[in-house]
């Protein structure tokens, strides 16, 4: 059992989006005057009230970076394919930090001012809806992390020798301008500058790399769609180890050579690990998989970053197990909401109690009574998984442990063989999508052809310790 990752402890799309469009309708094919109104300043989590935006869709992100890891100095440049879902006037990006040195919009320079951690860009033309448009900003200065609800740090995080990149839940915005929200999800291309005898590590596949006048470039490419978050460019002293595993998925390791001897035994079992989630949880979501240990003492936590989880420090097979059970719930399957983060921590955990009680350790059972020993004032219940409150409670116990314990009453109640139908049928359901609380509870009720409301009623939002079944 581990409670969260972190070692030391450890939608709403406006509806009102819609009407500028039935306006447009109304006034006629209005060409380059048609009215357009701004695009949100945020997605509408309450949690996080602006991360993402509204009015468009990022398609793609095509990412061009230059990091002087003495310096400390980030240059880049991003270039957005966006898919208007509104006629837009106006629209916002996420990007805390660094100077913006200049906007276009296909191609034709546009007026942005920064507010706060918005990058406001006004474009000549009002936008048309449904069209798609590119935008590009160039941007330079020294990315900095930020400071999450919960006191974590998140986002470009700079090591001894180059950077952690972790943006969960905030912090894809201190390295690119991003819609920021995991409602929103594209697909990437990274090609990242760094000194020579630095790695650049992002997700994907590497499509090739080269060392001219004493710096590398790494050319990454990420198709499916990953939400901003789960994007990293992480750069440190690091040994490579590259091989495809019988399921021809294509492996990457990357690891700080001060982690090397304790990541080895680990990080030689993913193939296995991963070829175990598949059994359970259905195939492999994506093409290529891999490890990025860094070096990086204080950050306190891994992330499941997408194809190649990001760790701080030599994982356990515990942590391993519990980022990769996260390229199934998590990255494939996105939250809609951080108010359902359980989908993302309760299946991770679990994923933990079932490897331990197929792998001669504890069983899935004797995991939860331990939890469920614990006295009614214990944190464990001091608030419902499935409502957590705020955004500052979201990596915290209850949300990690009694969303896991949740799924457990859920496997007795409908049995393994329903249960895991259940698992299989959410990560095909909704690959490369996204899933709600809702969605899950209704889908578990229609393969069991139980009742479940009580259960998840009991578990994932009831006030309190929930009486024993
Ligand atoms: N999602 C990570 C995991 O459990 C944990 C995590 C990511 C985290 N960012 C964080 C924990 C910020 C605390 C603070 O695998
Ligand atoms: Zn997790």
């Amino acid at each position: 059992m581990t409670p969260p990752r972190r070692q030391h402890l450890r939608r709403r799309t406006a509806v009102l989006a819609t009407v500028p469009v039935a306006l447009a309708a109304l006034v006629g094919a209005a060409g380059a005057t048609a009215p357009g109104s701004a695009g949100t300043s945020g997605a509408g989590d309450p949690y996080f009230p602006l991360s993402g935006n509204g009015g468009y869709h990022v398609r793609h992100y095509d990412l061009t970076l230059r990091y002087d890891t003495s310096s400390r100095h980030l240059d880049g440049r991003a270039v957005l394919t966006v898919r208007a879902t509104q006629h837009l006037s106006r629209f916002d990006l996420d990007l805390k930090g660094l100077k913006v040195t200049g906007v276009t919009v296909d191609g034709t320079s546009s007026a942005f001012r920064r507010d706060g951690q918005e990058l406001v860009v006004t474009p000549r033309r009002t936008l048309r809806a449904g069209r798609d448009f590119r935008v590009t900003v160039s941007y330079e200065g020294t990315p900095k992390p930020v400071t999450d609800p919960d006191g974590s740090a998140d986002g470009w995080i700079p090591t001894d020798d180059g950077a952690f990149v972790a943006g969960e839940p905030q912090g894809a915005m201190t390295w690119f301008p991003a819609n920021s929200h995991p409602k929103d999800k594209a697909s990437y291309d990274i090609t990242v500058t760094v000194p020579q005898g630095r790695t650049a590590v992002a997700g994907g596949t590497l499509l090739g790399q080269r060392t001219e006048h004493g710096r590398t470039t790494f050319r990454w490419r990420e198709s499916r769609p990953m939400a901003a978050y789960l994007a990293t460019v992480t750069i440190g002293t690091f040994k490579v180890e590259q091989y495809t595993t019988h399921d021809g998925i294509r492996v990457y390791n990357a690891v700080d050579p001060r982690e090397a001897s304790a990541a080895a035994p680990v990080l030689r079992k993913l193939p296995s690990v991963l070829a175990w989630e598949s059994k359970l949880f259905g195939p492999y979501p994506f093409r290529s998989a891999g490890s990025i240990v860094d070096h990086a003492p204080g950050v306190g936590y891994a992330l499941e970053t997408q194809t190649r989880p990001l760790y701080d420090s030599a994982p356990d097979i515990s942590t391993l197990v519990h980022e990769n059970a996260h390229q199934w719930f998590g990255d494939s399957v996105s939250l809609t909401a951080w108010k359902d983060i359980w989908l993302n921590e309760g299946f991770a955990t679990y994923a933990e109690w079932l490897y331990a009680e197929q792998h001669g350790g504890d069983s899935a059972q004797k995991t939860f009574d331990a939890l469920y020993a614990r006295p009614a004032s214990d944190h464990l219940w001091a608030f419902p998984p499935g409502d957590p409150g705020s955004g500052g409670n979201i990596f915290d116990t209850p949300v990690y442990a009694r969303g896991a314990m949740t799924l457990h009453e859920l496997r007795k109640a409908v049995g393994d063989r329903d249960f895991f139908r259940i698992l299989r049928a959410w990560t095909a359901g909704h690959r490369d999508g996204h899933g709600t609380t809702a969605q899950f509870t209704r889908l578990a009720e229609r393969i069991s052809g139980k009742r479940l409301d009580g259960l998840f009623h009991t578990w994932l939002f009831g006030k309190g310790k929930p009486n024993s079944a």
